[in-house]
């Protein structure tokens, strides 16, 4: 949802900011711009360049900008107010002040009055600030006051970072609510960027800036204020990220280097969870987290698990699994829908959010409103310094690495593996599940990164079957149990991809409207493996209802289940896993292909689908 870099030292800022806006496309890509301050003899000038479209539109039009300066803002823009043209396109200017926003000023309308209609030459939200800051230097204040005492007047979460024409030595960087932003300290000059990969060639040392809290930023550090604008201590942490992660190594898109980091991801996400004693080998929940968790879900009635997304269908499969092993009342709630429905909720209930990035508004919201109503609530997210993350009352990392496709992938598969090692660790805690069993499953853990292995190299029967079904009229999706949300994932990822209509169901519903739906153009892609008991034979039944309307069937389940392959049109085959749960896990890599090969034959943009963006930090 935006994406904001600043530079302040001696390199080319334009450069700089130019390189860490590549770096950033995935948070928005509707319009990209980038400002300097070029100071000769004492006197600051502002450039700016602006373009609508995606970042290397701006490409030809960065070299008009100075390649001397050394004090800049960039910006890549998820358009909420105004649409994506040039006009609206950030950074905004008001006399020496430029601006770069990333957020929704919610007292526009009023403000906007307030500053006079025939100042503004865009229809954003954002050039407001860009006016209260230069009226407030106007009035005599330094360019922190003036962006300080602006910035308490607006509503809404927002980050933004200020440069003035006139200090051509300063950044100041300001946030509150769902609008990160990171600042680096690097030799002889700063940053600062909504995220780190735009900082990584430059610095590894960053400070992530609380709530209401603002920066100054120069050459030679950084210094944190809050809001009132007394000073507070700044610690830096230092990121090891491997640099590779930002590459493609090879792979033509994100995603499918994504896909294929996917055993990698899972056994680092789950190494942490198994500890080795001479004993034996078990799974252990509170070393994860920094209190304990398992008195917190034994003194628990209810367990919600509250998401947006792709990180929903993660909560739904966590609701299943908890039930089921943790033997507790779970419930996975979409944040939007929570936060406003005015949930029944107890102090010793318990919250668990879920977000790769950390900063999606919504269930960064609803995560306040647990906290507030006395829960405790934990986070299982991918970044550690994230709002959510500092938020939350324990944290289950992730692990997944840095994913920079849009669409997720192996975030998705590792919040589920946090779901299974959580809940199988809360059922050993509270002795629903025994030792022989918890053996199992550390065996079934350790064996999945291969059995992902395995099936990546089937990749290539995914294309073809793509091939065959790239043209179909639409798209069901059908799982029951913990393929239910494998189903919804999987309607998701050809839909945000592909732009086909796609629909996930669960499979029992399929006769209750779906099923109109169904004729020899409508390809029926069946999630169901083994391991869902009952439920298979059921899934099962359904197919063989669409089979009697001549719908067209993508089975996914065994190679030794030959009565589904008997069925379906076409069948990819996964590998057997010893826990029938983790063959979620193992159905999503053709579901992500199946995606993945649909939208490439189309000649869709995959890392960036249209009108989307990585990180929703607006309501
Ligand atoms: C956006 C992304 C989705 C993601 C959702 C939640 O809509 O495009 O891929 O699932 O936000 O993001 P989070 O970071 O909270 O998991």
């Amino acid at each position: 949802m935006c994406g904001i870099v600043g530079y302040v030292g001696q390199r080319s800022a334009r450069d700089v900011i130019y390189k860490g806006l590549e770096r950033l496309e995935y948070r928005g890509y509707d319009s990209a711009g980038i400002a300097v301050v070029l100071a000769e003899d004492g006197v600051g000038k502002n450039f700016v360049e602006k373009v609508a479209g995606k970042l290397k539109n701006l490409q030809n039009k960065v070299g008009n900008l100075s390649e001397s300066s050394g004090l800049g803002v960039g910006h890549t823009r998820w358009a909420t107010h105004g649409e994506a043209n040039e006009a609206n396109c950030h950074p905004h200017i008001s006399d020496g002040i430029t601006i770069v926003h990333n957020g929704i000023i919610e007292n526009y309308a009023e403000l906007r009055k307030e500053i006079g209609e025939n100042r503004f030459y865009s229809d954003t939200d954002s050039e407001i600030f860009a006016h209260l800051v230069a009226d407030n230097r106007a009035k005599g204040m330094d360019l922190s006051e003036a962006t300080r005492v602006a910035f308490q007047r607006l509503e809404g979460n927002s980050a933004f970072v200020v440069i003035d024409r006139d200090t051509p030595d300063t950044i100041i960087a300001i946030r509150k609510g769902a609008s990160p932003l990171v600042v680096g300290v690097g030799k002889n000059e700063g940053l600062v960027a909504s995220d780190v990969p735009a900082l990584l060639a430059h610095t590894r040392d960053v400070y992530y800036l609380k709530e209401n809290e603002f920066v100054i930023l120069r050459h030679d550090g950084a210094k944190a204020f809050d809001l009132d604008g007394k000073e507070k201590r700044i610690q830096l942490e230092h990121i090891e990220w491997d640099a590779d992660a930002i590459d493609k190594m090879g792979f033509p898109h994100f995603m499918l280097k994504e896909v294929h980091e996917q055993p990698q991801a899972i056994a680092e996400t789950l190494r942490p969870w198994i500890v080795e004693s001479k004993e034996k080998v078990r799974i252990h929940v509170d070393r994860m987290s920094s209190g304990s968790v398992v008195e917190a879900v034994q003194a628990a009635q209810n367990i919600h698990i509250v998401a947006c997304g792709t990180a929903f269908y993660a909560a739904m499969y966590g609701q299943n699994l908890i039930e089921r092993y943790v033997r507790v009342s779970a419930r996975a709630e979409l944040a939007h829908e929570f936060r406003y429905r005015k949930p029944h909720l107890r102090s010793n209930d318990v919250g668990i959010v879920v977000s790769q990035s950390g900063e999606t508004a919504d269930t960064i919201a609803a995560a306040r409103m647990m906290r507030e109503r006395g829960m405790k609530v934990f986070a299982i997210t991918n970044v550690r310094g994230s709002s959510i993350a500092r938020e939350c009352d324990a944290v289950f990392l992730m692990n997944a690495g840095i994913e920079i496709c849009v669409a997720s992938t192996k975030a998705f598969s590792t919040m589920l593996a946090v779901f299974a090692a959580l809940s199988v660790g809360l059922g050993v805690a509270k002795g629903h599940i025994d030792e022989e069993q918890e053996k199992e499953w550390v065996g079934a853990f350790l064996a999945l990164p291969s059995l992902l292995e395995e099936q990546l190299k089937q990749g290539n029967m995914i294309q073809d079957i793509a091939k065959d079904y790239q043209n179909m009229k639409g798209y069901l999706y059908l799982g029951r149990g913990p393929y239910y949300p494998m189903a919804m994932e999987g309607a998701l990822k050809l839909k945000e991809l592909a732009y086909v209509h796609a629909e996930g169901f669960a499979a029992g519903e399929l006769k209750h409207g779906p099923l109109a739906l169904v004729e020899d153009k409508m390809l029926v892609v069946a999630v169901a493996p083994e391991g869902s008991g009952e439920l298979h034979l059921k899934t099962l039944s359904n197919i063989a209802e669409v089979k009697s309307r001549r719908g067209t069937v993508l089975g996914i389940g065994q190679a030794k289940d030959s009565h589904f392959q008997d069925i379906s049109d076409r069948y990819f085959s996964i590998p057997t896993v010893k826990l029938g749960d983790l063959n979620s896990i193992l159905s999503l890599v053709p579901l992500q292909l199946l995606a993945y090969y649909i939208s490439a034959a189309k000649g869709c943009e995959i890392d960036q689908p249209r009108n989307l963006a990585k990180s929703v930090t607006v309501e």
